[in-house]
Order: structure tokens, then C-alpha cells, then sequence
């Protein structure tokens, strides 16, 4: 086999809590690729803080959990991956454990320490102090790379999905991925029974952002290219509390601070929460971030404060080191004074739409974690139901593909990558440019509060964007900056749709010209050209009042 070209039973685009889950499950039978944008470790699952929301305290239910993500949600969750994935909350926890993660364990230690955040209305969040996704993702990183069955490739950017015709169905199924190799500059192609989409969310299309490079909404696009549905895009979380400061390039301030006491406030100290929410700090995200952004606005602040200070030192330095040492690094005692704090783009909650087993519309073509749409989030996503959502949608669409892999073929012989009519940018600063000033008018145009007008503005915007990048894309050699662009100019568009298409005000969809919420809750589900010439098999939208 030509070295550009690579072969497995499964090829994994990701390597996230999602995309590392799913190859543990697969590889006592299957041979797994892993492939990450960068290093390993790079993407959201390492940064995550709070916690993994789970049923495990005797006090608690999986009714109390469901009831607070559908409430959370706006009326928009799907009740049945709602219940489908808390049900399966505590099995979750006990194969990380298995797996060796290490929780913080309650004083006396007996049981694992469950904070609380947003929406929820039990101590439930298990957590390795503000470090959970670091404590996860290293442990599911040791033990991929230490399986004879999975292959992790670090700096290879998925380009494309590789579709063919199948005969056994009558439909086209994935059959693999071209895939540019950052180390050497080309471009190889991957082959493989199934594919599985963990690429995570596409934060990255907004100006600030708590996410990390790798969130640019890689596999949303490709997956809508490929001719998938893709739901509820116009559901973007906006993160209420990320830190103020110059240097932060925005760090995030866990939740679970408000969780354990912290007050937010407005510049001349007065608490405001209570105006907004009767739950106050512990509100839903969304409600909190639009009321900061209010008051941001009505004072004209550049920020305002979240604070701790009242409780004991000892206490915030145990339970909060990673927020504590970043915050000190740059000046702030966060024992002794509150912390500047702005909303930041978070969290994607739409994605590309799939059934109870992570099966996308494409035959053998699977997304699993913040790259999905499953129903589960709703209009806005309870704080740390996400990884959650990784695990339990990991294990489930592992189960699916053993159950078929005996039956899928190797797919035929794939095209070489063809650059013959392409040639090297002379020209790389329209890249940076267009990547700035798209995710200036995202945020400017599609943000916490957005209007009719404005929405029409990014419209314009990006569709003169687009007919720039597709040249580009068509006469330039690809890398990996240029890949990002396209991708975050298809996700751009297809938030700017989604939002246009709404008419109303829900969960994190807020719109001066619509503030009402309308009786009927419904999914918006954008249907690619392509889709009419495949026979669809995951369901369809449900309407959930
Ligand atoms: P990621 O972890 O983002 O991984 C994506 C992977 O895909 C990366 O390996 C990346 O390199 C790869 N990739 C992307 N595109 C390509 C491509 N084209 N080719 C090859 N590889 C590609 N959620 C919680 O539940 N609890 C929390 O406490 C929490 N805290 C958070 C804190 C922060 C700062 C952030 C940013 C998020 C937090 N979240 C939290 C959300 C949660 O971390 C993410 O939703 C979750 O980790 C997503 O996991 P994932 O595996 O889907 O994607
Ligand atoms: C946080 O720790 O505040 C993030 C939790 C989440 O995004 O689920």
C-alpha cells in the first residue's frame, strides 16, 4: 500500500472524550485510527473544569436529573435521549473509575465530592478538583496508547469524507476521509468500514471564546458536505463566567465557584442575580450570560466581578487550584479580592444530527460528543451534561458498529488527492484576514442578543465571505489554517440560517424583534442539497412542547 494511503476497520476523526471512548470500546475487536488536529491533548476535553454531571448520590434521581436538563433546555430536549443518557449517568462514572480517573473524594473520604452548577437542583457534579478534563483525558490518552489495536495520529487535519456507492444497500456509505498531514505538508487519504466524528464543538467561529484552536467546527462541516443534517445550530453557549484580563486569552472560571458560594456583582459591588432569576447565580447559563451581558451594557463596563473571598483560603485554594494558580500568575488573589469576568462563546449545542447511536444520515458515518446533534441539550446545554453526552453516545455507537462490522465490506480503491491544478498561496494573509473579520461579525452580528437586522448583516458578510474562501480553497494548496477557515465559514453560515429561521426567543436564542417564546417548540433542522438522492434512516424531527 502506497504510503499516503492508509487502511482500518474503523477511523476515528478526534481525540477527545469522545473520540478516545469510543476507540477503547471498538479496539478489543476492531483495528482504530485516532486522528487529532494537533497534539493529543489539544481540544476541549482537557480544559473542561467543573465536572461530569451523574446520578449518584442516594439523595438524587435520574427523574431529579432529567427534570433539570429538560428545564434547562427550554422545552426543546428530546425526553427520550434526556432519559437515555442520564439513565446511563452512573455506568459512565464507573468505567472511568475502572479506568483509573481519580475524583476528588468528600472530606471524610468515603464517597466521591459532587459540587453543584447551574440548572441543577442536587449536588451532582463529580469532578477532580477544577481539573476534571485533564484528569480524564489523560487517563483515556494512557491507556489508547497503551492498545495494541489503536493507532493515534497526532497533526493530521480530516479534510474531507470519502463517499461510495454501496451495493449491499442500494445507498452511499462513508468509506473514509482525505486527510492533510500537517508534518509533511500533503495530503493522504484514510479507508476504513466506519467513520466516527468526535471533532467537538465550533466555538471558534465567534471572536472570544473559552474553547481551544481545534474548536472550528471541523467535522459539523464535513459532515454537512457529505450530505448530513445538521439541528439547532442557532444554540450556541455562551460561557457567562470567563476571566477579564489582557493576558488570559480566556481562561474560564468553573461554574462550580458559583456552585460553592461565589457572588456575582456589579463593578460598585452590588449582587444583581437575584433580579434576573430566583435561582440567582445558579440560574441557567443562559440567563446568567445575557444578564451580565445587560448589565455590561447598561453601565457601559468592560467586565464585571465574580467574587469567593468570603470563603475560607484553605477551602479555595483545595477546591480551586487550577483557577487559583491562573489567576494569581496574573495578579488576582482570588481568596482576597473578586475576579473580572466577561460571557465567552462555549459551547455548541447543535450539531450534526444523529440517532441513540450516534448514526448520522450517511451510511457507516457515525458523530459522537459536541460535534452531534442527539437531542440531549435542548435550546441550552446544563453544565456538564456534555461529558456525559461524550461517554454514554461513545459506548452506545461503539456497540452499534461491532453489532455491523462483520458485515461492511473494506470499501473499492480511493482516488489519489489531485494538486495538480492547484498552486502555493503567495497570499496567506487573506486567510488571517478573513478568519478575523468572520469571527468579529459572529460575535458582533450573532451573539448573546441578536435582531433581524443584524442577523441579515452576517448574512451578507458571510456570503461574500464564502465565494472568497471556495476560490481560494479551489486555486490555493491545502493547509491546515485554510481547512479551518472553510470549515468555520460553513458553520458561520449555518448558524446564521438556523437563527434567521427562528422566530422567537428560547434558551440561548435571544431576539429583540422576537422576544416571545412561541407555544410550539421545534427542532430547526437544515437539509442539505444532496440529502434527496439518500434514502434517511435516523429519525425525524420531533416537536417537544
Ligand atoms: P474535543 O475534546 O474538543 O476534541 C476534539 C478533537 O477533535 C480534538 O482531538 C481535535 O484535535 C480533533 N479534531 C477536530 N477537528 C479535526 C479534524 N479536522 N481532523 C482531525 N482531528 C480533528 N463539559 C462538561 O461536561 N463539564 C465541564 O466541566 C466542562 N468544562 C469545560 C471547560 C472548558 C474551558 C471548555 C472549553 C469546555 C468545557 N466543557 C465541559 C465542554 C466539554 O469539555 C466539551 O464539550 C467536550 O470535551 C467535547 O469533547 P469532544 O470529544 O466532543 O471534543
Ligand atoms: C464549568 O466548569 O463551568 C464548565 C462546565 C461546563 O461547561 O459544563
Amino acid at each position: 500500500m502506497n504510503s499516503t494511503q492508509h487502511q482500518c476497520d474503523v477511523l476515528v476523526i478526534g481525540s477527545g472524550a469522545a473520540g478516545l471512548s469510543i476507540a477503547l470500546h471498538l479496539a478489543s475487536s476492531a483495528k482504530v485510527a485516532v486522528l487529532s488536529k494537533g497534539s493529543l491533548q489539544e481540544g476541549s476535553t482537557w480544559h473542561a473544569q467543573g465536572g461530569i454531571a451523574a446520578v449518584l448520590d442516594s439523595g438524587d434521581s435520574v427523574d431529579a436529573h432529567v427534570k433539570d436538563t429538560l428545564a434547562a433546555g427550554a422545552g426543546l430536549c428530546h425526553p427520550e435521549a434526556v432519559n437515555f443518557t442520564v439513565a446511563q449517568s452512573k455506568q459512565a462514572i464507573e468505567w472511568l473509575i475502572d479506568l483509573g480517573v481519580s475524583f476528588t473524594r468528600s472530606g471524610s473520604g468515603e464517597s466521591y465530592h459532587l459540587t453543584r452548577e447551574g440548572g441543577h437542583s442536587h449536588r451532582r457534579i463529580i469532578h477532580s478538583a477544577d481539573a476534571t478534563g485533564k484528569a480524564v483525558h489523560s487517563t483515556l490518552i494512557d491507556k489508547a496508547e497503551n492498545h495494541p489495536n489503536i493507532e493515534l495520529k497526532q497533526n493530521y487535519t480530516a479534510l474531507d469524507l470519502l463517499s461510495q456507492p454501496d451495493a449491499a444497500s442500494g445507498r452511499r456509505r462513508c468509506a473514509g476521509a482525505y486527510v492533510y498531514n500537517n508534518t509533511n505538508d500533503r495530503v493522504e487519504s484514510f479507508s476504513a468500514r466506519f467513520v466516527v466524528l468526535a471533532t467537538g464543538g465550533a466555538s471558534k467561529v465567534y471572536l472570544y471564546s473559552s474553547n481551544p484552536e481545534t474548536a472550528s467546527g471541523d467535522g459539523i462541516a464535513m459532515a454537512w458536505r457529505a450530505g448530513c443534517r445538521v439541528a439547532n445550530m442557532e444554540f450556541n453557549q455562551f460561557h457567562p463566567t470567563c476571566l477579564y484580563h489582557p493576558s488570559a486569552n480566556t481562561f474560564l472560571i468553573t461554574e462550580a465557584l458559583r456552585g460553592e458560594g461565589a457572588k456575582l456583582k456589579l463593578p460598585n459591588g452590588e449582587e444583581f442575580m437575584q433580579r434576573f432569576h430566583a435561582q440567582k447565580e445558579l440560574a441557567p447559563r443562559d440567563v446568567v450570560a445575557r444578564a451580565i451581558d445587560y448589565e455590561m451594557k447598561r453601565l457601559g463596563a468592560d467586565c464585571l466581578f465574580l467574587d469567593i473571598s468570603h470563603k475560607e483560603p484553605g477551602f479555595i485554594k483545595n477546591h480551586f487550584p487550577t483557577v487559583y494558580k491562573r489567576c494569581f500568575e496574573l495578579g488576582i488573589d482570588i481568596t482576597q479580592e473578586p475576579i473580572p469576568v466577561v460571557p465567552a462563546a462555549h459551547y455548541t449545542c447543535g450539531g450534526v444530527v444523529v440517532n441513540a447511536e450516534g448514526q448520522t444520515d450517511l451510511s457507516n458515518l457515525y458523530t459522537i460528543g459536541e460535534a452531534s446533534f442527539t437531542g440531549l441539550h435542548g435550546a441550552n446545554r446544563m453544565a456538564s451534561n456534555s461529558l456525559l453526552e461524550c461517554l454514554v453516545y461513545a459506548r452506545s455507537a461503539a456497540k452499534s458498529i461491532l453489532s455491523k462490522l462483520d458485515t461492511v465490506e473494506q470499501c473499492g480503491p480511493i482516488r489519489e488527492w489531485d494538486e495538480s491544478r492547484v498552486t502555493n498561496s503567495d497570499e496567506d494573509v487573506v486567510i488571517s484576514h478573513n478568519w478575523d473579520e468572520l469571527r468579529r461579525f459572529m460575535w458582533d452580528y450573532v451573539g448573546i442578543v441578536r435582531t433581524h437586522k443584524r442577523l441579515e448583516r452576517a448574512a451578507n458578510r458571510i456570503k461574500l465571505l464564502q465565494k472568497e474562501i471556495y476560490e481560494y480553497y479551489s486555486n490555493y494548496k491545502v493547509g491546515n489554517d485554510l481547512i479551518e477557515l472553510r470549515n468555520l465559514a460553513t458553520v458561520a453560515e449555518l448558524i446564521i440560517r438556523s437563527a434567521k429561521l427562528r422566530k422567537e426567543s428560547r434558551g440561548l436564542h435571544y431576539s429583540l424583534d422576537y422576544p416571545d417564546t412561541s407555544e410550539l417548540a421545534t427542532d430547526t433542522v437544515l437539509v442539505p442539497k444532496n440529502l434527496a438522492d439518500q434514502q434517511v434512516f435516523v429519525r425525524q424531527p420531533e416537536q417537544n412542547v
